[in-house]
């Protein structure tokens, strides 16, 4: 196949120009001028007017199979994943039963291999049922697949059980994962704590509680040598500890998710359920810091953590309702908000949501070098398109953002050079033109 023509954006070889791009055996084959590379006999697809990126990788998903299939699938998930433009996900282990043995990654990733959508990379529980006691077989799971370890969805509370995780998980150069909570301090909080908190009548979660998680981590990153990735960072506070710890030299490293840059603790003003996620949405400072720190490389990854829930988890009372969104198919075009908005260069996005996550997890791709897997996105920059959750592969529908209208959207998305999302006509029109 020879795609043709579009501008390619390549972080890994600061590359940002229009090229032609020769796929073979899955791989990338050739990368050269445009018109250099004769189309006779091949598939072409001309992409002119569009963006070309390495396969975008989306590190932090829960895809709820095993054991939640009726929130989601890994074919679903995977199929979500495919339409919002990522090649390769990071599947978190908090599946029933929780991922914390190597025949639990070995199902995800015969189960993603049969979908054949995108790639599935586990994410290994650090403790047992992640109920904070004792480790599972880092080994082991290393051997199954798994790309890192952590216990997402909850914090581990026992600052010794992480110290030993860390310990454990840099003799197989696994990164940890830290989902940041004290779950003390969060008590019986639903949403942020502040002013609307306290306006609606809502129990909060103080920015401390995630702050407090986060200092400790990095102290025991700090203690061990250990890689360390704190997962969606959501308040200005933690920013500035990552910023620091960064500058201090520490091998951490950070993502936040789209809805901390989108959304305020506004969004819940008409107790919409939606808007109930985990860490909460905050205030309008943090989510000017969390700009800032995406813009100064505070952050280094944008993941979704993309998490389904069905109306029998969402349609309740805003306290008993389940924590998280839907993200795989809006963040993309939540993200490029931020290349129309000045805060990143299109280049620098795609580094967030491509490359650094390759980085951080050890993956092939997040380039588009010679030889890297044929995992490719085709983005136009310019479309204008409506959020409509009722038309999501994903079967979950908890989404806040449906009815907004977001400009840029994958039109294409292969994975190993085998097309496995396509608008057939979004590519042809632009191409045309
Ligand atoms: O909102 C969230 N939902 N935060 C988490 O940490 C877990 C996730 C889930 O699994 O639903
Ligand atoms: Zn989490």
């Amino acid at each position: 196949m020879l795609i043709k023509g579009a501008l390619v954006v390549d972080p890994a070889q600061a590359l940002e120009a229009p090229m032609d791009l020769l796929l073979a055996d899955g791989k990338i084959a050739l990368l050269s001028p445009p018109g250099t590379i004769p189309g006779e006999g091949r598939r072409v697809v001309e992409a002119r007017g569009l963006v070309l990126t390495p396969g975008l990788i989306d590190m932090h998903v829960h895809l709820r199979e095993p054991g939640e299939e009726y929130k989601e699938t890994i074919e679903t998930g995977t199929r979500a994943a495919a339409q919002g433009g990522f090649t390769a996900v990071a599947a978190m282990p908090n599946t029933s039963p929780v991922n914390d043995t190597a025949s639990v990654s070995r199902y995800i990733r015969e189960q993603a291999a049969a979908a054949g959508l995108a790639r599935v990379y586990p994410v290994a529980a650090i403790s047992m049922g992640s109920r904070g006691e004792s480790l599972s077989e880092f080994g082991d799971q290393k051997e199954a697949g798994a790309v890192a370890v952590s216990d997402d969805g909850k914090p581990v509370m026992s600052s010794m059980l992480m110290r030993r995780a860390l310990e454990y998980a840099r003799t197989f150069d696994l990164p940890v994962i830290s989902h940041s909570e004290d779950l003390q301090l969060r008590g019986q909080g639903v949403m942020h704590e502040g002013l609307v908190s306290l306006t609606l009548g809502l129990k909060g979660i103080p920015a401390a509680a995630e702050e407090i998680m986060v200092f400790r981590d990095l102290a025991l990153a700090g203690l061990t040598g250990a890689r360390l990735h704190i997962a969606h960072v959501s308040t200005a506070g933690a920013v500035e500890l990552i910023r620091r710890a960064k500058a201090a030299g520490f091998k951490v490293s950070a993502e936040t998710a789209p809805h901390y840059f989108s959304l305020t603790d506004a969004a819940v003003g008409g107790y919409d359920t939606n808007a109930k996620v985990n860490p909460p949405l905050r205030t309008e400072a943090d989510l000017a810091a969390i700009k800032e720190g995406l813009r100064d490389g505070a952050l280094d990854a944008i993941a979704s953590d993309h998490a389904p829930h069905s109306t029998l988890e969402k349609d309740l009372e805003f306290e008993a309702a389940a924590f998280g969104l839907i993200g795989l198919e809006t963040s993309l075009g939540l993200s490029l908000k931020l290349v129309h908005e000045g805060v990143l260069s299109l280049s620098q996005l795609i580094a967030k949501m491509s490359l650094n996550a390759a980085r951080i997890l050890g993956l092939p791709g997040g380039t588009l070098a010679v030889g890297a897997p044929a995992d490719l996105t085709l983005i136009d920059l310019d479309r204008e398109w409506t959020v409509d959750a009722g038309k999501f592969a994903s079967k979950s529908r908890n989404c806040p953002f449906h009815g907004w209208t977001l400009k840029g959207r994958a039109v294409m998305t292969l994975v190993g050079g085998k097309i496995v999302s396509s608008e057939q006509s979004a590519v042809s029109r632009k191409g045309r033109g």
